[in-house]
């Protein structure tokens, strides 16, 4: 059984770190267990088919993680090299995704820093976009959008533009909503209004969503029934992924509800964190905060100390709240924060913490890496 207070109720480094629920061990213990690679799991059917439901895409299909969403998501597009994927240079798809798309899709990448700092935009992928037949180039045939990116919400209507142009130019648009959920419970827009935009959409349940495991890709028919060829290619046809759906229904009930107030109490911490003269580098939107050590006069090694002294998790500049953060905890939190800030000012020129002596790289990137 889950313990009453999850052990992530103090786990700052990202919306990963969470615990599943009393609740999803108990529909795991209770899961349909069909063999989904011939499609018999009724939990599983029922999974892709509320997700289809959601999303307005005409089918969907589960995936072991975020990263396989994504990975057949943009390969389900591409079918002749040479050809590239445009996305934002802090993409998961192309950062932190083990160059698949150059090992799975034989893709080039033109990885954009959006001119706003924040979100592409279709100014951005006007400049940037490889068009025409020249022979030199690697024509842009998948467009790959994070959302949200930096837990910063691309505007529905800058989506809209992207995707117009997209579509104008024989350009496919994929999603990786891997935090779409959260797009749509800040905005109030449904999951249907950003997907209408899309060819293709991964999304994670196992981030803020808080399953154990997975993830799911949408799309056309056509593009599902060859995901699924591609997704069993890779050794992600699974026999009883029952017991994996049965928890994310749970997590789809359960806990996107909950992620309005996980916002909410992210901002509340933001703003009490800018009291203490933290800086942030970017706009706080949903569940991330991204502090910027060096304006804020931090040095990171110590701060990692005194999360460590004062029981709480960080890895980055990146804070991560999700549904099982304890008010405790983010006590703890702005108690080590304010610590550091008072320890760094007497620290002498050139000091190495111990942190940085055993690794710490201060390069956490606007997007951290999971
Ligand atoms: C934006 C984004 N997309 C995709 C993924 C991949 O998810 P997974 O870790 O399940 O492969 C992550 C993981 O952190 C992510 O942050």
């Amino acid at each position: 059984m889950a313990p009453k207070v999850s052990p992530a109720a103090n786990d700052f480094r990202s919306d990963t770190f969470t615990t599943p629920t009393p609740s999803m061990l108990e529909a795991m213990a209770n899961s349909s267990v069909g063999d989904d690679v011939y499609q018999e799991d009724s939990d599983t059917n029922a999974f892709q088919a509320e997700i289809s439901r959601l999303t307005g895409m005409e089918d969907a299909l589960f995936t072991l993680s975020g990263t396989m969403g994504n990975q057949l998501g943009v390969r389900i597009h591409l079918n002749q090299f040479p050809h590239s994927v445009l996305c934002d240079y802090r993409a998961h798809v192309y950062a932190e995704e083990g160059s698949g798309l150059a090992v799975l899709s034989q893709a080039m990448v033109t990885p954009v820093h959006p001119a706003n700092g924040l979100y592409l935009t279709v100014d951005d992928v006007k400049k940037w976009v490889t068009l025409g037949d020249d022979i030199h180039t690697a024509p842009t045939k998948v467009i790959s959008l994070e959302v949200t990116i930096g837990g910063v919400i691309t505007p529905l209507e800058e989506i809209r533009k992207i995707s117009e142009f997209a579509r104008a130019h024989d350009i496919k648009i994929h999603c990786d909503g891997a935090r779409l959920w959260n797009a749509s419970a800040a905005t109030g827009h449904s999951l249907a209004d950003y997907c209408q935009y899309f060819d293709s959409v991964s999304m994670c349940v196992s981030k803020g969503l808080g399953a154990p495991i997975g993830g799911v890709l949408a799309s056309t028919k056509e593009n599902i029934k060859r995901a699924r060829w591609l997704r069993k290619q890779l050794g992600g046809g699974i026999r009883q992924a029952g017991i994996l759906t049965s928890a994310a229904l749970v997590a789809l009930r359960e806990v996107w509800p909950t992620m309005k107030t996980t916002h909410e109490r992210t901002k509340k911490l933001a703003k009490d964190l800018e009291e203490l003269g933290v800086v942030p580098q970017l706009p706080v939107e949903t569940n991330f905060i991204f502090i910027d050590a060096k304006k804020s006069n931090i040095n990171m090694g110590v701060l990692l100390e005194q999360c460590k002294k004062f029981n709480v998790k960080l890895m980055d500049e990146r804070i991560s709240l999700h549904h099982q953060i304890s008010d405790e905890a983010i006590e703890n939190l702005k108690l080590a924060i304010a610590e550091a800030i008072k320890i760094t000012k007497t620290l002498p020129e050139g000091y190495v913490s111990n942190a940085e002596k055993g690794g710490y790289a201060n390069n956490a990137k606007m997007n951290g890496s999971d």
